[in-house]
């Protein structure tokens, strides 16, 4: 903890603090909106589609295509000037069109590509700089536990999650060493499955290690990662730690844990935010 945090304290005041949540429309950043507006945080969904739920008052929304990088500075310069500057973003947004690669066409995976890496970056150059200039910011990134073990079936939105576990370490050791703001907060959480609908029609297994988690669940994960004031790497549920190792494991153990997901995904009709 005390390295993901460069050894620096930082005080948090949630009455000031501005949060934005990309994708904060529906599943997970719709459930991490509500738990953090619960809370009496000023909330900015930024998301393409409309709201899933009843604005609080202390919710503004914002529609933008996060792959769309000028869109994104233009909607981060009016966020600022009508509500002011966020001094913490969960880059949420994502899609997964839900076919193996032979199947998902040039623009199933341009979108995978473009929203879940792309966008994440574009967030960052937009919401990062002032974060560095007052050296005080939390940027958190929900990247997946396929981003440290490909299942088959979404082998493109897997490389997403990986390339977005390396933009997270990445960033983490930018902001410490080429530009000096070692309190800038930069934290991941990759999940397993939960029960919304980029994953309709995904399959078990769902037991008492894995279960397919709420996105309540994940919205109470990630207020509580954010008002903790410390940048945090974590996976959840717990038995998701099983993952990030296997790249240091035998290719047997890592092949025989993949064949052994191997159908999860075959009857996935994930919803399409972008048509
Ligand atoms: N559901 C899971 O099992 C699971 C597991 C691990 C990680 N994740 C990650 O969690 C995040 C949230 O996923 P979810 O399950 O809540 O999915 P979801 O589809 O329910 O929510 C994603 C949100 O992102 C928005 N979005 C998509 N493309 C966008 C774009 N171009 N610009 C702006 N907004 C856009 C959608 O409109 C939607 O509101 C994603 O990054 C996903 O990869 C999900």
């Amino acid at each position: 903890m005390r390295a993901l945090n460069n050894g620096v304290s930082d005080k948090y005041d949630w009455d000031k603090e501005i949060i934005v949540v990309t994708g904060g429309s529906g599943g997970i950043g719709a459930a991490t909106v509500q738990n953090l507006a619960a809370r009496g945080s000023k909330v900015i969904v930024i998301d393409v589609l409309g709201l899933t739920f009843t604005k609080p008052s202390n919710v503004y929304y914002y529609k933008c295509d996060l792959s769309n990088y000028e869109a994104v500075l233009a909607v981060a310069a009016k966020i600022s000037k009508e509500v002011g500057d966020p001094t913490c973003v969960v880059a949420c947004a994502g899609i997964c069109r839900g076919k193996p690669i032979l199947e998902a066409s040039k623009r199933d995976i341009e979108l995978t590509f473009g929203v879940n890496n792309l966008g994440v970056i574009w967030t960052a150059k937009a919401f990062l700089p002032k974060m560095v200039q007052a050296n005080h910011g939390h940027f958190l990134i929900i990247a997946s536990q396929t981003g440290h073990l490909a299942t088959a079936g979404v082998t493109d939105y897997a490389a997403t999650k990986a390339a977005a576990i390396a933009i997270y370490e990445g960033l983490q050791t930018e902001m410490k060493h080429n530009y000096k703001a070692p309190a800038v907060r930069l934290s991941c959480l990759c999940p397993s499955a939960v029960k919304t609908k980029m994953f309709t029609g995904i399959k078990g297994p769902s037991n008492f290690f894995m279960p397919f988690l709420k996105p309540e669940d994940l919205g109470d994960c990630i207020a509580n990662m954010l008002w903790s004031g410390k940048a945090q790497n974590l996976s959840i549920p717990a038995f998701a730690y099983i993952s990030p190792p296997t790249r240091a494991l035998p290719d047997w153990m890592r092949v025989g844990m993949q064949d052994g997901g191997a159908d999860v995904m075959t009857e996935l009709k994930p919803h399409r935010p972008l048509n």
